[in-house]
């Protein structure tokens, strides 16, 4: 089973309405427009709907930061641009990341989820806007399970919340796979503690404690560091770690396409050079 995960989309739109002067979104679209917004290439995301069914990838994973300020305009084109591999017949799993809880209101009230499904099998007891977790079986045995940990923070902060509550919830549906299939579980931020305090998963030593209780979990995808990273983690008894980077960055953009089997996983980052082309190549045991 194919799957290609991207992540830190970040589809931007302006909003200088003054009713957000005092709004964290007034400083989001600052920060876009004299910085960010000379980074990224968003016409590059262009090809990747004809791209991915060429290589027969049937699921997109999307590790969150698909908008800027969690304006709707933002989630539109976001959401227009899932419907392009829809169209495709490649089905979409899409998590938040802090950019899509961007301000109170937008957090308050979910906004992400009027635009992404928040469940992703509605036969589980759980969803991403109520539980902060959501999976789907795989035709492969494989289980994809995501986690919503993102939350609305004040100005100079982009952290995310493992809660206790999320925890305990994800703790039940791991319950409910079955211990002999893999997991790949999805996130918006690395459980590592290695990003400046203003930037880490707060309790993230409790998921990492949670995925060592759980070897079937076999592969941990995540963004927001905009930085690739290949971390394969087996031999200290946690699985492999994988972000793409930020996908239409000009300079550090990328994707991975993941081939999931029953006891190795073969995967590729690709990169931008010209057209997206694989950049490299590697085949992990998960027995
Ligand atoms: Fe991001
Ligand atoms: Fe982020």
């Amino acid at each position: 089973m194919k799957i290609a995960h991207l992540s830190d989309l970040h589809f931007a739109s302006w909003d200088w309405n003054l009713s957000q002067m005092f709004s964290k979104r007034w400083l989001g679209n600052l920060n876009f427009l004299f910085g960010r917004r000379h980074d990224f290439d968003h016409d590059r995301l262009n090809s990747l709907p004809s791209l991915f069914k060429s290589l027969d990838v049937s699921k997109v994973l999307i590790t969150g930061d698909l908008s800027n300020t969690s304006a709707p305009a933002e989630f539109l084109t976001a959401k227009k641009f899932v419907e392009t591999l829809e169209d495709q017949g490649i089905y979409a799993l899409v998590i938040p990341g802090n950019h899509d809880h961007y301000t109170q209101l937008s957090y308050y009230n979910r906004h992400f989820y009027n635009h992404f499904p928040s469940s992703w099998d509605g036969s589980l007891p759980c969803n991403l806007k109520e539980d902060g977790v959501t999976a789907k079986k795989c035709d492969t045995g494989w289980w994809i399970v995501g986690l919503d940990t993102a939350l609305a923070t004040s100005l100079f902060y982009s952290t995310g919340y493992f809660s206790p509550e999320i925890e305990k919830k994800l703790e039940q549906l791991l319950e409910h796979i079955p211990s002999e299939d893999p997991i790949l579980l999805a996130n918006h931020f690395p459980f590592f503690l290695h990003e400046s305090r203003r930037k880490q998963l707060v309790r993230g030593s409790a998921l990492q404690k949670l995925i060592e209780k759980h070897p079937q979990i076999k592969v941990y995808c995540h963004g927001h560091t905009h930085r690739r990273c290949f971390a394969p983690l087996k031999e200290s008894g946690l699985p492999l770690i994988l972000d793409p980077g930020s996908t239409p960055h000009l300079k550090n953009g990328g994707w991975y396409l993941l081939d999931l089997q029953e006891n190795q996983v073969t995967i590729e980052h690709y990169e931008w050079k010209e057209r997206w082309s694989p950049s490299l190549q590697e085949m992990e045991s998960i027995s």
